[in-house]
């Protein structure tokens, strides 16, 4: 018999087995039969017998109570299942809890304590906490002689500690499930390692697959993303003589939160949404190739943000160990001092590698009675000391933590993470210095330069508009409402979301501005027009250095103009990619609003896969690397920069490419920050462009994510088949690039859509993996959608890929966009 949820289980029993419902105590004389649950006492959460699906075989597990999907959070006998319904949980003679059933006289599990009894009048009673714990309890002192959150199965609980006892040698950690229908213990682990410094570590087997890091006050040096205020939940870490160990902490108690190590050895948190009845993903790991363990071998580091082929680079002073391998992109053997002989000598000294996961603690050693300057010199007076950072980040750093041996597995992020200072000889700092000087030189004239000029140009801003007349201009509504938006744009931006205990909006805005005098003789008066984007007209111009710009003249008539301005303004300033578009600055003056980018010399990707010449221009390779970078781009805006960004209008020609064809995804018109935790939002008003819309962004105006998710998807195939999403096929008008690519799939024909003009350069391989990708991305249901960090890891990696359920259909649709209102009429094909 399968569980069916959780609501209903108590009330089935209840009509079948009025005798054993549901219960809030086992003891000697009662115990839980097969049918029968205990229920904590928030009931929150239920213990009982049950099946996972597709199984016939029975484990005693607890499970959410009120969480409509069936949630198994502990299993007792993992690799003890019985058979039939048979089964009993009781507490024996002995006062231990166990398992028994009609097919066996011995138990099929049991808590195995020693003596949880001392004597014949005492007795132990179990019951389940409302955090989800199985505690045994002895009766005349009320000691918790056992739990079952000291044996944690797949899943990490509020208030569950992982790591070690170091009194009793108790190792807290999860073990993944042998598949989705089999909780026996399966081969990955997520534990804290504690040789040198503990780590906190995911194992595939006895391999380390990846490392979160030491410790370092804050967070886990290796998952930059996790501050350690994330509103509802709080991470506290713990390490003293007796124990070390990692807890979660849920604030909110009706909220339902939980990390779950899957059988891929993939470790997710999510939260239970209420309203949508499903469990919202809103942290993962590993999230790329550089965090797969020691990838680029040792004294190197890897940077996922380069191209493929790039990603391994050597520590400042080092040298691959064996240029060939290295040459062929593979970094494993690592690299080696170029002039070891050199070391432990008069004028050593360190640099600085910025935004680093730290190395490998297993070899390291903590001092917190240093400081920065004192950890520096310690480091310098031991030979076998590599490279030293603070133990503790916070207040600027305390503490010395020094590697003694190999550094391995070191990762530089976009953002956030540490500063590694790397011991290398006097050469090499010599040149270090060099190259640092003439950094600092031209830092400080800009700071002395653009500071003052800012502030200027802010404050002009404001007097200008405080000055002017109110007066009432149509597209924009309120001319008041509009000075507003431009005094939040000049002053702070309480609307945005906060992260980390700080406004967002505060940090530094220091885009520069530029006068509309420059721009028009810059643009030598608008006379190069390039195109059209969303929202304007886009004009070619030269800076006074030579430099080619694109302008963006916003035209008056963009309904909600300046207010998308200023998003795109606030949303560019803050965004650093190399497949984002840059944005040099911007122009406002009276009427006019103009954002100024770097020139994209080969204009946008339409240009190239939907022009009947220019195609062949393309061959895979550049196709795909193309469908990588905008995946990258993608996942920048969703998951790496510090703020949670959706689209809204991925396309073809928001695709810019620059002189190396680099994909660039630009106009950020549309892109809306979501918080943190914000999985999804509504509007009245849907943009976007018809043919990427998702269905449900589409018809009832959610976006999310996933929608962009979906756009990507349309577009993958785009540059695929060198077809616009639009064309249709067989005559069928009901038909389009979509709809096709999945008929074609459904017969094992899916390479018939790829662009003939590519010739041979393409590998089937690799192109049919990219098709099941984007089928994936384009599925109808918004939950099936894969996050971008799965594609990218689909994309680039070759792992098993689930098979695409029936995407939806959006067709036949005509989308009038004027300045008074957009008008639209939709047909939904394919499930929702
Ligand atoms: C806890 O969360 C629930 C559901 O999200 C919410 O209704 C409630 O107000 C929250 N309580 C507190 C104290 O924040
Ligand atoms: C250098 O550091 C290592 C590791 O902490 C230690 O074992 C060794 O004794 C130190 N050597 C000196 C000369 O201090």
């Amino acid at each position: 018999m399968n569980l069916p949820n959780g609501f209903l289980y108590p009330l089935l029993l209840f009509i079948q087995l009025p005798f054993c419902s549901s219960i809030s105590t086992i003891t000697s004389a009662h115990p839980v039969a097969d049918g029968g649950v205990l229920v904590s006492q928030g009931e929150t959460f239920a213990l009982g017998f049950f099946s996972p699906r597709n199984s016939g075989r029975r484990y005693v597990g607890v499970w959410y109570n009120k969480v409509s999907e069936q949630t198994v959070v502990w299993v007792a006998n993992r690799d003890d299942p019985l058979n039939d319904t048979s089964g009993v949980l009781s507490i024996n003679g002995a006062g231990n809890l166990i398992i028994q059933s009609n097919a066996s006289s011995t138990p099929v599990w049991s808590t195995n304590i020693l003596a949880p009894l001392t004597n014949n009048s005492d007795s132990v009673v179990a019951h389940l906490s409302d955090t989800g714990n199985l505690v045994l309890i002895r009766q005349s002192t009320q000691e918790t002689v056992w739990q079952g959150f000291d044996y944690p199965t797949q899943t990490m609980m509020p208030f569950m500690k992982l790591g070690l006892d170091r009194k009793t040698g108790l190792k807290r950690l999860l073990t993944s499930w042998r598949s989705p229908d089999d909780p026996g213990f399966g081969s990955c682990t997520c534990r804290i390692d504690p040789t040198g410094i503990p780590q906190f570590f995911l194992y595939k087997g006895s391999t380390r697959w990846w490392r979160g890091g030491p410790w370092n006050g804050v967070r886990w040096s290796g998952v930059p993303e996790m501050g350690n205020n994330d509103g509802f939940f709080k991470v506290t870490y713990v390490e003293d003589r007796d124990e070390i160990y990692v807890m979660d902490s849920i604030l909110n108690a009706s909220i339902f939160f939980r990390m779950v190590l899957d059988e891929s050895g993939y470790i997710r948190r999510s939260i239970w949404h209420e309203t949508n009845q499903r469990w919202v993903e809103i942290w993962s790991a590993p999230k790329d190739r550089c965090d797969n363990y020691g990838r680029c071998g040792v004294y190197s580091y890897c940077d996922p943000n380069q191209n493929l082929n790039e990603e391994c680079k050597c520590l400042p002073g080092f040298e691959p160990k064996s240029p060939q391998d290295w040459y062929l992109r593979d970094g494993s053997q690592g690299c080696k001092r170029k002039r070891a002989d050199l070391m432990c000598r008069n004028g050593e000294g360190f640099v600085k590698l910025e935004r680093v996961k730290v190395p490998d603690t297993s070899v390291a050693r903590v001092n917190m009675s240093l400081n920065a300057e004192t950890c520096k010199d310690e480091c310098l007076r031991n030979c076998s000391c590599v490279a030293y950072t603070s133990a503790d980040i916070r207040g600027g750093g305390r503490g010395c933590l020094t590697w003694h041996g190999d550094l391995v597995d070191t990762k530089l992020y976009a953002s956030d993470g540490q500063d590694l200072y790397i011991r290398v000889d006097s050469i090499e700092l010599a040149k270090a210095r060099k190259s640092s000087n003439s950094i600092k030189g031209t830092k400080r004239t800009l700071v002395i330069v653009t500071g003052p000029t800012l502030l200027v140009g802010f404050l002009l801003i404001i007097f200008y508009l405080c000055k002017r007349r109110p007066n009432i201009r149509g597209h924009w509504g309120k001319q008041s409402h509009r000075r507003m938006l431009l005094f939040n744009l000049a002053t702070t931006h309480k609307d945005y979301p906060e992260e980390d205990g700080h406004d967002v909006g505060e940090r530094n805005v220091d885009l520069p501005f530029f006068n509309l005098r420059d721009i028009k003789s810059a643009t030598n008066n608008f006379s190069d027009k390039l195109g059209e984007g969303g929202f304007g007209e886009v004009y070619k111009g030269h800076l006074s250095s030579g430099q080619e710009i694109a302008v963006k003249r916003l035209s008056k008539c963009s309904g909600q103009g300046v207010e998308e301005f200023r998003n795109e303004v606030l949303l560019i300033a803050r965004l650093q990619h190399r497949n984002l578009v840059k944005v040099l600055g911007c122009c406002i003056d009276g009427e006019e609003t103009m954002l100024i980018y770097e020139y994209m010399p080969n204009k946008s990707l339409d240009s190239f896969i939907f022009d009947h010449t220019r195609k062949a221009l393309l061959d895979w390779k550049k196709r795909y690397e193309i469908i990588i970078g905008i995946a990258r781009g993608i996942l920048y805006l969703h998951q790496d920069s510090r703020l949670r960004i959706i689209h809204r209008d991925l396309k073809a020609s928001n695709i810019l490419l620059d002189g190396e064809m680099n994909p660039k995804i630009s106009d950020f018109g549309l892109a809306r920050i979501f918080g943190r935790h914000q999985t999804q939002a509504n509007t009245n008003r849907v943009v976007g462009t018809f043919g990427y819309m998702s269905p449900e962004y589409a018809l009832d105006g959610l976006f999310s994510m996933k929608s962009d998710i979906f756009s990507f998807g349309v577009l993958l195939l785009e540059i695929i088949s060198g077809k616009k999403n639009f064309t249709s096929y067989n005559d069928d008008p009901l038909s389009n690039l979509v709809k096709h690519t999945w008929d074609l799939w459904s017969e094992d024909r899916a390479l018939e859509i790829v662009d003939c003009s590519m010739g041979n350069s393409w590998k089937e391989l690799e192109v049919l993996r990219c098709i099941q990708v984007g089928l994936l991305c384009v599925q109808g249901d918004a939950v099936d959608r894969p996050t971008m960090s799965t594609v990218v890891f689909m994309l680039s990696n070759e792992v098993a890929i689930p098979s695409p359920k029936q995407p939806a259909f959006v067709v036949e649709g005509t989308m009038t966009s004027t300045c008074s209102k957009n008008e639209m009429t939709i047909t939904m094909i394919g499930p929702r």
